[in-house]
Order: C-alpha cells, then sequence, then structure tokens
C-alpha cells in the first residue's frame, strides 16, 4: 500500500503522531492544560456561552484533547473561590454537553479536571464550613485547618465518584485528577502538608494511600471507557517538599489506575514557585521536560507528559523525537493563540501569536493584589473577572464578534505610530478589509518594545513584538517607515480615520541637577547601556525601574534604586511581580530603599531623604531616571479634524501597558 505523508508530518512528524490510549484515540500529542476562568464560568459556576467557545476552540485549533480546570466536586469545603465548574447540580449537564458536542466535532477529547481545595478552601465559599486537610495546621490566611479522619475522607471519595459519573453523562472522555500544587490530594502527597503518623502519613506508600484510594473510586464510578489523566508535582521546589523521586514512586505506585500523566511542579504553599509552576519572563522554556523525563525513564509504561512553558512547535517536536515525554499539556500558548496546534499542521508557525508570560491572565481576573508581603492575596472585590490577556484581544470573547458586523465599504485608515497599539489598530482595520498605510517616523516598526532586543529575560517580549511586525508586513498595509506624519499630509491624504498612536515620552521629575550629563532615561538605557557608569542610581522603583535595575546588574553593574512610596513596583501583575521581587532580593549588586526621595543630582551621585528624615549622599557615577511616561497629548492633539475619524489608541491616549495598547488598537480597528 502506498504510504501517503502530508507536509506536516515531515515537518513535526512526533508531534502529530496520534496516541492511542486505553479505548481512546488522542490525534495528536497536544493536550490544552487545565485553565479555570472567571469570564468561562460564571458566578453561578455553569459553564457559559463564552466558556464553551474559549475551551472548545482549542479543539477547533487543533488540540487532541481540551481540559476545563478545577471542577468543584461537593458544596462542603471544596471551594477556594467562586466561578469554580459546579459537578453537583443536574442543571450543569446543560452546556457541559454543549461544549464536549463542540469539542468531538473536531475529533477532540473531552476533558476535566478534578480538585479539591482542601487547604485552601474559603467558608464563606463553602457554606461557612472551614478548610480542611491532610494535618491540622494554621494556614497563612489564618484559617485552622481541620485534620482529616476516614469519615472526611469517605465523604471526599464519595463526591469524586458522584462527580465523576456527572462528567460521564456531561459527555466527558477524560478526567484529570489534580494531584499537582499542594491543593488537597497533592497535600496528602507532600511532607510539607502532611505530617501524619497513621497509615496516611510519612512513607510514600502511606502518603499515597488516600489519592489511591480516590482512585479507584473515580474507575468504578466510570469504568474504563474514560480516561483518567494524573497531574502531579514532580518537584515542589522546596527543602522537605515532595522530589522527583517521590515522585517516580508515586506514578509507579498510581499506574495501574490511570491512563497517563502529566509532570508540573512547584506547591501553592510556598507562593515564590507560583511563578515557577506558573512559569514567569524568567523561567527558561520546556523547565519541566526533565521531570517528565526522569519519570518517564523510570520505566513507568504509561504516556507520561510535560507542561510549562512550551511554546514553539519545534520544541515541542524535539522533547517528544527526544523520547523525553510522550505528549506535551499546553496552557497559556491555547490562550494568546487557540488556533497553535492547526497554525504548527498546515506550516503556519509564523502566524502562532506568541505569549509573553505576564500572566495577567492568572491574576488580573482573580484579583490578586500587590501588597509588600510576599504571601498570595487575593481581594475578590477587585478581580475583574474579565478575559484578560495582554496579546490576544478577542481572548474569551470571539463569541462576542458579531456585535461589530462587517463594514459596509472599504475605508481609507491612516494610523500614525507603528509601536504595539498602532500596529493592532493597522492589522485590525487590514481584516476588516479597509486600506490601510501605516507612518512611522523611526526605520524599524515596534515601538517601545525595541527595548526587547536588549534584555535577557525579555526573549517571548521580543518574540511577541516580531510576530506582530511579520503580521504587519503580511497583511495588505502600506508601511512608510522613515516618515513623519504631520497633521498636513495626514489632512491631505483625505482619509475616512486617522488612528493616532504617537505613544507617550519620559516624565523629568523637577529634581535640581536632572539635565547634568550623568544622567540618562530607562528609555535610553538599553541602547546606551556603555555611556553607564560602574556605579548606577536608579530614580523611580516601578516596574520599569525594577527591570532596569535587573538589566543594569545584569551588565555587571553595581545598582542603587530609590523609590518615593513604600513598595516597589506596585504596578507590576502580581506573580510577575513576586518573581520580579525576588530576583532583586537576591541580586548582590542591587540595594533599594523605599520611602526615599531624590532631593539633587550632583556630578558624582545624589541626594537622598530617607526614612531617618536626614538628607544623605549616595555616591554614583550615573542616574537613570525611572518616574513614569507622560501621553504626548500636544502631538496627538495635532491631529484633531484631519478626517472624519480620528482615533487615539495606546499611550498617547492613556499611558499603560503592552495589553492597553493592544486593546485600544484592536478597538479603533474593529469599529471602523
Ligand atoms: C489563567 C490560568 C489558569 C489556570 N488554571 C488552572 C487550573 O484551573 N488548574 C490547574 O491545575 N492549573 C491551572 N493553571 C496552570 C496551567 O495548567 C499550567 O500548568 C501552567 O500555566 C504552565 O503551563 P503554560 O506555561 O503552558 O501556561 C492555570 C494557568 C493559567 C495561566
Amino acid at each position: 500500500m502506498t504510504q501517503y505523508k502530508q507536509p506536516y508530518e515531515e515537518l513535526y512528524p512526533h508531534l502529530f503522531s496520534p496516541l492511542k490510549v486505553g479505548k481512546k484515540i488522542l490525534r495528536n500529542r497536544i493536550i490544552t492544560a487545565p485553565t479555570h476562568h472567571p469570564f468561562a464560568i460564571g458566578t453561578d459556576n455553569f459553564l457559559n456561552e463564552a466558556g464553551i467557545t474559549y475551551y472548545g476552540d482549542k479543539a477547533r485549533g487543533g488540540a487532541a484533547a481540551v481540559t476545563i480546570g478545577e471542577a468543584k466536586l461537593d458544596k462542603l469545603n471544596s471551594v477556594a473561590h467562586n466561578c469554580h465548574l459546579d459537578l453537583t447540580e443536574e442543571k450543569t449537564l446543560q452546556t457541559l454537553n454543549l461544549f464536549t458536542d463542540y469539542v468531538h466535532t473536531y475529533d477532540s477529547l473531552a476533558s476535566i479536571e478534578f480538585n479539591h481545595s482542601g487547604q485552601f478552601s474559603l467558608p464563606e465559599y463553602c457554606g461557612g464550613i472551614g478548610p480542611m486537610g491532610a494535618s491540622s495546621f494554621v494556614m497563612p490566611n489564618g484559617l485552622l485547618l481541620k485534620e482529616m479522619d476516614e469519615e472526611d475522607m469517605e465523604q471526599v471519595a464519595e463526591s469524586y465518584a458522584t462527580s465523576a459519573v456527572m462528567a460521564k453523562r456531561g459527555g466527558f472522555d477524560m478526567i484529570l485528577m489534580h494531584y499537582a500544587h499542594g491543593w488537597l490530594m497533592g497535600g496528602f502527597l507532600s511532607p510539607i502538608v502532611n505530617k501524619r503518623i497513621d497509615k496516611y502519613g510519612g512513607s510514600v506508600e502511606n502518603r499515597v494511600r488516600f489519592p489511591l484510594m480516590v482512585l479507584d473510586r473515580v474507575r468504578k464510578a466510570i469504568g474504563d471507557d474514560m480516561l483518567i489523566e494524573l497531574r502531579i508535582s514532580g518537584d515542589e521546589l522546596t527543602p522537605g517538599g515532595i522530589t522527583i523521586e517521590d515522585t517516580i514512586e508515586m506514578v509507579k505506585g498510581m499506574e495501574d489506575k490511570i491512563d497517563l500523566a502529566h509532570i508540573s511542579c512547584g506547591t501553592r504553599m510556598v507562593a515564590v514557585t507560583r511563578a515557577i509552576m506558573h512559569p514567569t519572563h524568567f523561567i527558561e522554556h520546556g523547565h519541566n521536560v526533565r521531570l517528565a523525563e526522569a519519570v518517564k525513564k523510570s520505566g513507568v509504561k504509561i504516556p507520561i507528559g510535560t507542561v510549562g512553558a512550551i511554546t514553539e512547535p519545534a520544541m515541542a517536536e524535539e522533547i517528544l523525537a527526544q523520547g523525553r515525554a510522550d505528549y506535551v499539556a499546553i496552557a497559556r500558548a491555547f490562550m494568546t493563540d487557540p488556533d497553535w496546534a492547526e497554525k504548527a499542521r498546515s506550516g503556519r508557525v509564523d502566524d502562532i501569536r506568541p505569549c509573553i508570560k505576564c500572566l495577567r491572565c492568572l491574576d488580573v481576573s482573580m484579583g490578586r493584589v500587590n501588597t509588600d508581603s510576599k504571601a498570595v492575596l487575593q481581594d475578590f472585590t477587585k478581580a475583574t473577572r474579565r478575559n484578560d490577556c495582554s496579546v490576544n484581544p478577542t481572548y474569551g470573547h470571539t463569541n462576542l464578534m458579531h456585535r461589530f458586523p462587517a463594514p459596509t465599504r472599504q475605508k481609507k485608515i491612516i494610523v500614525v505610530g507603528g509601536g504595539p497599539s498602532g500596529m493592532q489598530a493597522a492589522l485590525e482595520a487590514a481584516e476588516r478589509g479597509h486600506d490601510v498605510t501605516l507612518y512611522e517616523k523611526k526605520a524599524t516598526l515596534g515601538g517601545q518594545l525595541f527595548y526587547a532586543d536588549y534584555v535577557w529575560f525579555k526573549v517571548d517580549m521580543k518574540k511577541y513584538r516580531d510576530y506582530l511586525i511579520r503580521q504587519v508586513e503580511k497583511a495588505k498595509i502600506k508601511i512608510k517607515l522613515s516618515t513623519e506624519a504631520s497633521p498636513e499630509l495626514i489632512h491631505q491624504e483625505m482619509a475616512d480615520a486617522v488612528i493616532v498612536a504617537v505613544g507617550a515620552d519620559p516624565l523629568i521629575p523637577p529634581i535640581p541637577g536632572v539635565d547634568k550629563a550623568n544622567v540618562t532615561k530607562a528609555i535610553d538605557v538599553y541602547v546606551d547601556t556603555e555611556k553607564l557608569g560602574k556605579k548606577v542610581a536608579i530614580i523611580g522603583g516601578g516596574m520599569v525601574g525594577c527591570e532596569t535595575a535587573l538589566h543594569l546588574t545584569h551588565s555587571g553593574r553595581e545598582v542603587l534604586l530609590v523609590e518615593m512610596v513604600d513598595m516597589l513596583a506596585p504596578d507590576g501583575i502580581f506573580t510577575e511581580r513576586t518573581h520580579t521581587l525576588d530576583y532583586m532580593d537576591k541580586d548582590p549588586l542591587l540595594t533599594c530603599h523605599v520611602n526615599t526621595k531624590c532631593t539633587e543630582i550632583l556630578d558624582n551621585g545624589i541626594k537622598v531623604i530617607g526614612e531617618s528624615g536626614e538628607e544623605q549622599f549616595i555616591e554614583a557615577d550615573s542616574v537613570v531616571l525611572s518616574v513614569g511616561m507622560k501621553a504626548k497629548e500636544e502631538e496627538r492633539d495635532s491631529f484633531r479634524g484631519t478626517a472624519y475619524d480620528v482615533i487615539s489608541v495606546g499611550d498617547c491616549l492613556k499611558v499603560g501597558t503592552v495589553y492597553t495598547a493592544v486593546q485600544t488598537g484592536f478597538r479603533a480597528g474593529l469599529r471602523l
């Protein structure tokens, strides 16, 4: 028989080879890792229309299995926040079956994660009942844990079994058992949480006993025509926590009862491991592969998956080709681009929108707030519960796009400024069929994102910027580089709309000596690093100041950072900020002073007034200003009246982040 081949089988032969597991076939080796989103599961705890589309689109985009995160298994003490998908009510089946039908249309499998929040449960979501866990102690949030007795274990196992039946009735093909990250089951497995001296604590064999009992009950409830996948931490990254040796023993102990397992890392018990569990831009891509590899090579028979910062098909292919894992589980890369797998399969990797690992998706929508403590603090009154993604403007609301009907005629659109907001606006306007011209006064596109070329932890940002530029170049957009678009020029063009994306300038604080030759703006240090001396003082400790400090110490400079308010980087996104501060804490070349005001800049340093209230001199060869940006209002407003519609976007509208640049740019294009 002739063996026919498709191009993707040459490019990614391992990634796109099917995997038969139990009675199911995964059409390729790509599973979307479990994610929970408040926009997808409403406060009534049922999967909603936005959720069906959001999760289901990943099947349409080529994933072999799509996983909904963190289902709620009972109402007593398994719940850590609202918006857990509720498997205890019949009503849930209505939308679950719509979702699983959607997924099955694309020959993908529908999976749902079972998680009992255990020690992280909150009484306000559990009818006033306090948390329970493997052992009794006071949690960082002040709640006293009840040590579970066998009656509690029985009740929990029963809730897993009844939820499993519900998942089966909802049309799911797989259940993902969340035994990682130190929730209830992960807590039983972990020596950090599990201090029991009975048959459920101590040795690995004992710690696995209750989790095994639960697996048995789930299997009994669903039979063997559904798959059970295990999620486990291969390393809790904490002294005294689970090690890879423990994990290997645990997986071996459980493998008869499960069909496949993927290996994550970290524990919620130690806040800074969150930033590795949900890897920030400081963490290398594929950082957990070593853990999957160790489990796989230990002789287990079931397929082993890896998860964490896998963003590129070529990397996924290499991991599989080298036999380090049998499949990849991917979360964020599918949020930024739900068509990740289809684009890889059809040779369009250049069109995959990269994730910048900012973790806006995780923290902002859930109301994680910044404080001067390192504990994870959640203030649900601050949660946006919105679909927050910095780079994917349609993330989580593709089903609302029908609100924006297609234009009735092609319009002539001019975009002034080729930073992220201008590029995003131009792309959306071109996508809607308009005739778009983009003016950029510099010789290159990218705006302020140019800095990503210079900073060791901005690799993902660089990839994103390059993606945007590629897309603009590929779209039918006329690009005019090195061309200043004056209001006169634009007016003569007789455009239907002008989108003004001229950005912002650094703020110059009114400090005596600010115009001295040894003073540089933060935005200029990247290209001009060599001009800076060995000792640098940075004025301003927002996120930009902090990242600039890390960039400069990386070049071997000694850095002193002063910040007027009482905390550093209050404008950062929670997990990214925590990780940035952690790196700063450990940096021997960096000293930071909060509650400290710079009063004068001298040729050989700065004068400051700190907490003591006394003026002090600090020696420095160079001074870097990082006190914020100011919209270019005058330039922006000079375009008023130059076309029928004049729309401002990005920093010139309001100084913000990549998120605000992309959102405002996208919406400007969308309304035309
Ligand atoms: C917005 C968001 C929600 C998540 N929700 C869950 C969840 O409900 N359950 C879970 O086990 N992990 C959850 N995770 C963790 C992911 O499954 C994954 O382990 C992690 O993001 C690393 O993979 P990635 O680098 O491919 O994103 C979530 C991650 C993100 C970013």
